[in-house]
């Protein structure tokens, strides 16, 4: 079991399910969002004994940091993160909501190709974005069990990679790797894996069924 010291930036859906997730699992988080330190007491206390608050720039000084934040606000993190943490990025990229951002939309680039450019970062990875957050709390099962949910992961990192897969591990779930960060692009919000639940047969099997 890997035990981590895991920094959020962003307390919203992604923030307060994945912190859940993680700490239940044994990891210790620092939960940050751009208000006051103070204003997040409430979340810490329900996530319990592992979870404390901090400022972004602490949050970006741990092992991991997760990326929990609309895509459009990237730009505004500071940069680079010090102690060169791997980035778990669970960001989607909606051009209605996030701004036209044209390599994005014709697929020039993955839209976590974008975010390891913006943060200076080749220890991203992408997972969890295409699991709606609502329910992800209540999917967790253990190894073996023949309907574990399989998370999509894509990184540039293999020791990165190979991290986030035991952290996911140890959460309840199987990973599903798609390969590199460019490959992601399937795992995005106009691809085909987005919002697709289901075990790692499953994925094999709706990426044959595209495929031919
Ligand atoms: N919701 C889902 O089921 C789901 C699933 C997979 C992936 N995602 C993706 O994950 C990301 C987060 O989604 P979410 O549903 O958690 O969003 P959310 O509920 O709106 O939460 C976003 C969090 O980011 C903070 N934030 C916004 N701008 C910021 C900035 N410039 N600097 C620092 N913090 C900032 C927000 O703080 P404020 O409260 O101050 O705005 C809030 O804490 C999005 O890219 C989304 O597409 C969402």
């Amino acid at each position: 079991m890997v035990v981590m010291k895991i920094g959020f930036i962003g307390t919203g859906n992604v923030g307060k399910a994945l912190a859940q997730l993680f700490t239940h699992a044994g990891n210790d988080v620092v939960m940050s969002h751009r208000h006051s330190v103070d204003s997040l007491k409430p979340l810490v206390d329900k996530l319990g004994p592992r979870a404390t608050a901090g400022t972004i720039e602490e949050a970006a000084e741990q092992d991991l940091v997760v990326l929990a934040v609309p895509f459009f606000a990237i730009r505004e993190l500071p940069v680079p993160f010090p102690n060169d943490p791997i980035i778990l990025d669970v960001t989607n990229y909606f051009p209605n909501r996030d701004g036209s951002i044209m390599n994005l939309e014709k697929h020039e680039e993955a839209t976590s190709e974008f975010v390891a450019r913006q943060l200076h970062s080749d220890k991203v990875v992408k997972a969890f974005n295409t699991i709606a957050m609502a329910r992800i709390t209540s999917l967790p099962k253990p190894a073996g069990n023949a309907r574990r949910i399989a998370v999509p992961i894509a990184s540039d990192n293999a020791d990165a990679k190979a991290t986030v897969a035991k952290l996911i591990d140890a959460a309840g779930f199987d990973t599903y790797d798609l390969g590199s960060l460019r490959d992601s692009i399937i795992a995005q919000s106009d691809g085909p894996l987005f919002i697709s639940v289901g075990t790692k047969a499953d994925m094999t099997a709706r990426l044959a069924n595209i495929k031919h």
